[in-house]
């Protein structure tokens, strides 16, 4: 059995104080012996604020992007160690408006997905087709590419100890949420395209997941838990969301 996660990435939104207070909330009201593992991904700056706000509470912290890079002459660059020294235990990889609006090829993705792992940072690898690549019915290969070029980097075993969120483009900060089936068809192909050791490979679904629709997507059978961006900016509505996952077990 895969192992569930619900995962909160709040974009570049809020100040030190929001994030401090959200986070604050979320450790006073998480239940630490609940199954699914939470973990919350501010921006870079409130990371250090978020760590100290979650100490004591089971929940982890994650960063919404790394360099591929070590160290060096990158300017504005951020590197896995640098996220490790700062409490760090997870990243988003490939988020797609990294892919969109920043240009990230699959092959950068691939990079920065070695390089978090090097450092012992668990990668949360996002893929997803864009509305005209689904209306061109070309959703699973575009997701299989996705992964395809992370594994001929890393190699199947470390792609299938990561974490995989498949997030339709579309459905991403529209309100419109893949149906379950729709989602449910993504995660079995990108199951079976894992192979063998992708049977234990947590699955998250993201795109417009609420309280009131995660419970229908969080019951299929290969959807594993939820990358939550704009709910997740509520802790009430993130705590209910969770709820809804504590409920599949
Ligand atoms: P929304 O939940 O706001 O649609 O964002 C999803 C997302 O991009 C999470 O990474």
């Amino acid at each position: 059995m895969a192992k569930p996660l619900i995962a909160g990435n709040w974009k570049m939104h809020g100040s030190a104080a929001s994030a401090t207070a959200l986070a604050s909330h979320l450790a006073q009201h998480w239940n630490a012996s609940a199954t699914p593992q939470m973990v919350v991904f501010p921006p870079f700056v409130h990371l250090a604020d978020v760590k100290r706000a979650l100490s004591g509470s089971d929940i982890a912290l994650g960063a919404q992007n790394l360099s591929q890079y070590a160290n060096g002459a990158y300017t504005g660059e951020v590197s896995a160690q640098m996220l490790r020294d700062l409490g760090c235990d997870y990243v988003l990889v490939g988020h797609s408006e990294r892919r969109a609006v920043f240009a990230e090829s699959n092959e950068t993705v691939a990079e920065k997905f070695v390089a978090a792992q090097g450092c012992g940072l668990m990668p949360i690898l996002c893929v997803g087709e864009t509305l005209q690549q689904r209306q061109q019915q070309k959703t699973l290969q575009v997701v299989a590419q996705q992964i395809a070029a992370v594994v001929e980097r890393a190699g199947q075993e470390n792609v299938c100890r990561a974490v995989i969120a498949y997030e339709p483009v579309w459905a991403i900060g529209k309100g419109e949420t893949a149906s379950p089936e729709q989602a449910q068809q993504v995660h079995r192909a990108i199951r079976a395209q894992l192979g063998d050791a992708g049977k234990t490979t947590t699955l998250l679904y993201g795109g417009s997941v609420k309280a009131e629709n995660a419970a229908d997507l969080f019951i299929q059978p290969d959807i594993d838990g939820g990358l939550v961006g704009g709910a997740s900016l509520e802790a009430q509505e993130f705590l209910n969301i969770a709820q809804q996952l504590i409920e599949q077990d």
